[in-house]
């Protein structure tokens, strides 16, 4: 769909036309009553929207002896809200470095003061316990599905033995949450750079490696413990040049092949990896205003999208396990900002609609596009991001649709130009039939900027909503570059110091649909809204997988304290009433702190993608 207009129009004509959008600043969109005829994606997992946790980093985001409230409450709002926990991937750079021992009981990695591994950064340059697995369990909700990683990169002596033992242990040890998949080593394409693998190596190379390893793990640990064989993700290529790694290419080479006793071969998934911009790889400034332009997400997403066609050609689902904004640790300013909330936001609707199962946004506990901050750092206490609430808004959205929801984009005719690259709008179905409309006004406008210009879109909607009302929750914030004061739906998730939910707003806003099924709304530059049909988000209970239902999370005022804190099983939510305005003092970055970080981030991203390439 293109929405410039022609050059071949006559001058006249076309001043005309921008006169009279200017004026209107006004788009329409005319969802599908019915999913099937708007082309929606499949169905959408509860657990779709995600996070991926930096191994390393694991003990700040669940707490060592002690657990981490914020982290299990933040979570525990997440499940509730969509009817089940957040998809959570354990893995990336130093699950290569870490090698399990049954005997070390520290909540800590303990370093290998003999490493023997090849790489820039030894496969064994650390060990870790059974403390990692209990961390896990204790500290995220019910259930959580992960996809982990075992260490690939270790080759030398007993690189069977050590592969099993720690496939053994998450067997064994995850008994909370649940095991759902082995990704077999990080992003294999890049290990000529990180110096794991020297000669010859390639994806034929790394498939036969693979295959040796993942039928070691079936063999010995899934088997014996009842578990299927497909139970393990290939990381397919985490760079777009010259790779030997494409999802197809694995495919030539057997991945997918049946092995002894495993006859429907080992694969479950497809995992790969992307950054919107990765800092010293990607080749220009990243800033605000770039993050904001939605149109920019598709153009870097466009060679992830062919990787994408591939993996539902070989009929896996596709999981997107790392991504962010901003790798490798976010950029401030931009990464911790609104506008990369609605970024997250709209990121996370167009994956849906290309059939993307899953997608985990990558954490480190010193990342600026981390959803919150986990423990004490940068001369702030612990603390969540913007982008955490976007976050809450697919999660209600998704729950609304009690498992049937499915997401399409939508045409914007009429869009004036000047928002055609900073505006998505999806509609949104269940139960086949259409229930929300989502509307992406990304246009920067800064908290600054007092007179905020607006964008209304004219509904046709189906008719048979007639008389019905759209019941209307924002994302918003101050403005697009606001580090605090994010709100969705009414709530606030950083109010409180443990990312308990608190009322700033209850009051319910809706627009009627009149006779012939049109409604009108507005939102705001820098903002986004869900217009839900019949009733307010997160106002009716949500069917879980499980058959069993959690609470409504808006009808009240009164929320319920997450199973971790008994005696204080619920409490009134402070009542803020007027719009969250708290400025936090924010990080400086002339600190010595940010200035060891900016040090840290460099050097971790020139080890971390060596040639490869994001866009
Ligand atoms: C996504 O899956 C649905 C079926 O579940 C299909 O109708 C739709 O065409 C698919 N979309 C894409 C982009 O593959
Ligand atoms: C069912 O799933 C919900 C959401 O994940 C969870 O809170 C609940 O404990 C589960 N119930 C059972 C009986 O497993
Ligand atoms: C989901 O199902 C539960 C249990 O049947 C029901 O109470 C609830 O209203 C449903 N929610 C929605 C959004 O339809
Ligand atoms: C808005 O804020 C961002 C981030 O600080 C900045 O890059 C941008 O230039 C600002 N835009 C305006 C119009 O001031």
């Amino acid at each position: 769909m293109s929405l410039r207009l022609s050059v071949s129009l006559p001058l006249s004509l076309l001043s005309l036309s921008f006169a009279s959008i200017v004026s209107a600043q006004s788009a329409s969109l005319s969802p599908a009553a019915q999913a099937a005829q708007a082309g929606a994606s499949q169905p959408l997992s509860p657990s779709f929207a995600g996070f991926g946790l930096e191994p390393s980093n694991l003990y700040s985001f669940t707490g060592g002896s002690r657990n981490n409230d914020l982290t299990s409450n933040l979570l525990n709002t997440l499940t509730q809200y969509s009817g089940a926990p957040p998809a959570f991937r354990i893995g990336g750079n130093t699950g290569d470095y870490m090698i399990y021992d049954e005997s070390y009981n520290g909540y800590q990695l303990r370093e290998n003061a003999n490493s023997q591994g090849a790489g820039a950064i030894a496969s064994d340059s650390s060990y870790f316990g059974p403390t990692y697995f209990e961390v896990i369990d204790r500290c995220f909700p019910a259930g959580t599905p992960i996809a982990y990683q075992l260490n690939m990169a270790w080759d030398g002596d007993g690189y069977i033995e050590n592969v099993v033992r720690q496939a053994q242990a998450a067997v064994d040890r995850f008994t909370n949450v649940q095991l759902q998949s082995f990704e077999m080593g990080n992003e294999p394409d890049l290990w000529l750079q990180n110096g794991f693998r020297t000669g010859s190596w390639d994806g034929q190379v790394y498939t036969e490696q693979w295959l040796e390893r993942v039928a070691a793990v079936y063999s010995r640990v899934l088997q014996p413990a009842g578990i299927r064989s497909n139970f393990f993700e290939p990381p397919a290529t985490a760079s777009t040049m010259g790779t030997t790694f494409e999802i197809n290419t694995l495919v030539e080479y057997g991945i997918t092949e049946p092995g002894n006793n495993a006859p429907n071969g080992y694969v479950s998934a497809w995992n790969q990896h992307d950054y919107f911009y990765f800092i010293t790889v990607t080749p220009y400034p990243i800033t605000l205003d770039h993050l904001q332009v939605l149109r920019n997400t598709e153009n870097q997403f466009r060679y992830w999208e062919s990787q994408v066609a591939q993996a539902m050609g070989t009929g896996l689902p596709y999981h997107l396990r790392e991504m962010s904004s901003v790798g490798p640790i976010g950029q401030e300013g931009v990464s911790d900002t609104f506008g990369a909330s609605l970024w997250t936001l709209n990121f996370f609707l167009y994956t849906a609609t290309l059939n993307i199962s899953s997608v985990q946004m990558h954490m480190t506990d010193n990342s600026f596009a981390s959803p919150w901050q986990p423990d004490r750092r940068y001369d702030r206490d612990p603390h969540v991001r913007p982008n955490y609430y976007a976050y809450t808004a697919m999660a209600q959205l998704i729950g609304s649709g009690n498992g049937t929801t499915q997401v399409a984009r939508l045409a914007m005719p009429g869009l004036p130009p000047n928002y055609g690259d900073s505006v998505r709008c999806y509609s949104v179905y269940r139960d086949g039939s259409l229930s929300a409309i989502v509307m992406i006004n990304s246009k920067p406008s800064n908290a600054s900027e007092t007179n905020k210009a607006s964008l209304t879109f004219d509904l046709a909607l189906p008719s048979s909503l007639a008389g019905e009302a759209l019941y209307l929750s924002y994302l918003t914030a101050p403005g697009g570059d606001s580090q605090t004061g994010t709100t969705w739906n009414g709530f606030s998730y950083e109010e409180s110091n443990d990312g308990i939910p608190t009322v700033v707003s209850d009051t319910v806003q809706t627009v009627p649909i009149s006779s012939d099924g049109s409604a009108r709304v507005s939102v705001r530059d820098s903002e986004a809204l869900v217009a839900n049909v019949g009733f307010r988000l997160g106002d009716r209970a949500v069917l879980a997988p499980n058959g069993s239902t959690t609470a409504s999370s808006s009808s009240s005022q009164t929320r319920t304290r997450s199973a971790a804190s008994s005696a204080e099983s619920t409490r009134n939510a402070a009542i803020v009433t007027a719009a969250a305005t708290t400025t936090v003092a924010l990080l400086g970055s002339a600190t010595p702190e940010a200035a060891e970080g900016q040090r840290r981030r460099a050097s971790l991203a020139r080890h971390r993608r060596g040639m490869g390439g994001e866009e």
